[in-house]
């Protein structure tokens, strides 16, 4: 059978450059290794968008998004989290068997606590990873590629399909799961160490909830204006450029193609001619790297974007498919749990 690929990204926000390389290029790549499935996590979402014409928005954008990036819908399925009934009951019956420790020590949940300010957080950010295990476990899923912020997430989703499997299978060996199928595979996460993290305009991880992100749908004028802020330091234009802790250095690794990073290296570490090699020189490349890589996909975007009875189609067709995977293992889980 073929390898069944699933992932899915928040429609939190305007995506940018870390959601690219850290999660959606891979998206893109793996369609043409297996049966794949994307959606958009627009439950997810409700834990920090609390506007619904604004939710309604952020997943047709998060949606047209994912296409003009090269997200082929004949080849991978593309769906809306919340147009899967199914999910909801998953999400219940897992939960019953959920340790609340594990939840408490989550880093996605414990980050927003002590580092973002939340000081009452709700009980669906508390919640989360069960909704994102039910996510991943609905479809049988073999890997799910996702940035390295969320593989705890899918460790997560084992061990929970692992407990369930033993509690439920009569005679499940979770040192030998595969001598006796269990009610849900163990899931793989899959994150590429080259691009893990991508750095924001301060230097810390490109985060939406940061405010240091480069987008990769805004307008150009805006993209010029956050790549002209990334952070640097005061290394004088003729001088050598240090490597480390550079967003800027990181941003062009990751952005330009490989031969025209080389001559962007050689140049960062030798100085040389103070006209050409300030900082201003190397945001310069990069923003031009950048039309280059995202001009086609930002053409589609706007093309795309202004056709939203093309993309309720695709999202509906997704659906249906994504339902039709997802039927036989609800299945197995109501019977098997007694409902
Ligand atoms: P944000 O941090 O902006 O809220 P999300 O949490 O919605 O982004 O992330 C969506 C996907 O993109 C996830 O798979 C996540 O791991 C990946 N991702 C987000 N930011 C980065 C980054 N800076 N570097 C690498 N991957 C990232
Ligand atoms: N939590 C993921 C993120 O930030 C989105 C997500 C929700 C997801 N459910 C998932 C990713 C299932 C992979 C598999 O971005």
């Amino acid at each position: 059978m073929a390898l069944r690929i699933l992932s899915g990204v928040q429609s939190s926000g305007r995506l940018h450059l870390g959601n690219y390389y850290g999660a959606i290029r891979e998206f893109v790549r793996l369609q043409h290794e297996g049966e794949a499935l994307y959606f958009i996590a627009n439950y997810h979402a409700l834990t920090s968008v609390r506007d619904g014409a604004l939710a309604r928005q952020l997943t047709l954008e998060t949606a047209v998004a994912y296409l003009a990036l090269g997200l082929d819908p004949s080849r991978a399925t593309l769906f809306r989290q919340s147009d899967i009934p199914e999910i909801g009951e998953l999400y219940w019956i897992l939960g019953t068997l959920v340790p609340m420790a594990n939840l408490e020590r989550a880093t996605s949940y414990r980050d927003k606590i002590e580092n973002k300010g939340i000081a009452s957080p709700e009980f669906g950010l508390f919640a989360y990873p069960v909704l994102m295990a039910a996510d991943i476990l609905l479809y049988d899923s073999d890997v799910v590629p996702v940035g390295r912020d969320q593989r705890q997430h899918i460790e997560f989703a084992r061990d929970w399909a692992t407990k369930f499997n033993v509690q439920y299978v009569p005679g499940y060996d979770p040192q030998d799961p595969a001598k006796t199928p269990g009610l849900f595979k163990l899931p793989l996460a899959r994150t590429r160490d080259e691009t893990a993290v991508v750095p924001g305009r301060d230097g810390q991880k490109m985060s939406k909830s940061y405010g240091n992100t480069i987008d990769l749908f805004a307008p150009d004028k805006e993209v010029e204006k956050q790549i002209k802020s990334v952070k640097t330091d005061s290394t004088p234009p003729d001088q050598p450029k240090p490597v480390e802790d550079q967003p800027l250095y990181q941003l062009l690794k990751v952005v330009l193609p490989p031969g025209a990073f080389a001559d962007a290296d050689q140049a960062w570490r030798t100085g040389g001619d103070p006209k050409t090699n300030g900082y201003g020189y190397f945001k310069g490349l990069l923003l031009e790297g950048y039309r280059q890589e995202f001009g086609a996909a930002r053409r589609r975007y706007d093309e795309l974007i202004a056709d939203r009875a093309e993309v309720e189609r695709i999202l509906a067709a997704g659906a249906e498919k994504a339902r039709g995977f997802a039927a036989p293992v609800i299945q197995r889980v109501r019977a098997a749990v007694g409902l």
